[in-house]
């Protein structure tokens, strides 16, 4: 229990000390006081942050009136996943409008194994006390999974050293990831295109390194729109074994030469973004002679 000094005769912002004839607001609330405001000219509104109100509920609000020198508490609908949010540690208050921000930061939030913080605000106004709650909703839990696609240039202006490398990059990456959590597949284009391996290749398979072990170059010109249109409308697919909650992820390696592609990456950009794929470049080849990378988040 913490007593608590209020002393304001406040008819502005300002606060008046007065020494001699304190008004004293006591409550029987663990953390009461923890945070003060001044409240429409009449009231301060308390904190009890670590009240437990029940199984999931912690923190309360009190309005007090020093005139009377007596506390009630601030009746609030909790949202039920608002849990154990520590309510009231911390407030604030404006004038004009008179509002109220009463807010929790310790919303206990599960996600599978993981347990979450998050917060939780009230923005109020008296005398009903209307809450309106900021967020509107609970963050959503972050996406575990993820489908990633490989699609690697083979066409031949890349070197068949270039092209070991990448086929050792693929590896490594996919050798650092965990099955079932992570899928990969993979697909090589040139002015053709070829799919080395789908998700659910990759699934079923009991040695998904193997699967590389067959790739060969292609040769050709460099299709890079087309190879992402496929991409798009078959990898991506329950079909090919694409999970629908899991994040799609496209990792394009190539020398960012596309060549005597009847598709242009403004024909096929907006359907992969549209179905939620998030792109990244990988460039190989010389450096001094790199050209523009295709239009997606560089790496
Ligand atoms: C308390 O919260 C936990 C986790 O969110 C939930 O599983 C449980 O049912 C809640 N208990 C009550 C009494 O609401
Ligand atoms: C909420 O707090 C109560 C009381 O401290 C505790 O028993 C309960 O397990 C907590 N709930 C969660 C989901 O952490």
């Amino acid at each position: 229990t913490l007593s608590l000094l209020i002393l304001c005769l406040a008819s502005s912002l300002c606060f008046n000390l007065d020494t001699d004839q304190p008004t004293t607001f006591l409550m029987e609330s663990a953390g009461f006081g923890y945070s003060v405001v001044q409240y429409a000219n009449s009231w301060v509104v308390v904190g009890a942050p670590q009240e437990i109100k029940a199984a999931n509920q912690t923190g309360s609000l009190y309005q007090c009136d020093y005139r009377t020198g007596k506390c009630e508490p601030i009746r609030l609908k909790i949202p039920p996943e608002a849990v154990n949010m520590s309510l009231g540690l911390s407030l604030a208050a404006s004038t004009n409008p008179s509002q109220l921000l009463a807010c929790g930061p310790t919303v206990h939030h599960t996600c599978k194994e993981n347990m979450y913080l998050t917060g939780f605000c009230f923005l109020l106004v008296s005398p009903s006390w209307q809450a309106q709650r900021l967020p509107a909703a609970l963050q959503e839990c972050p996406r575990q999974e993820q489908d990633i696609v490989f699609l690697i240039d083979g066409s031949g202006s890349i070197s068949f050293r270039d092209f070991t490398k990448m086929l050792n990059f693929v590896k490594a990456v996919m050798s650092q990831f965990q099955r079932p959590s992570t899928q990969f597949s993979l697909m090589q284009f040139s002015d053709h295109s070829r799919v080395h391996f789908t998700f659910k290749d990759f699934i079923y398979s009991s040695n998904p390194l193997g699967l590389l072990d067959s790739v060969y170059q292609l040769q050709g010109f460099t299709y890079t729109a087309t190879a992402i249109q496929m991409v798009t409308n078959q990898l991506f697919s329950a079909s090919s074994g694409a999970r629908k909650d899991a994040s799609k992820i496209l990792i394009v390696i190539t020398d960012g030469q596309k060549k005597g592609d009847p598709l242009g990456y403004e024909d096929v950009i907006p359907r992969a973004e549209a179905a939620g794929i998030i792109r990244y470049a990988v460039g190989v080849g010389c450096g001094n002679t790199l050209p523009p990378l295709p239009p997606f988040t560089s790496s």
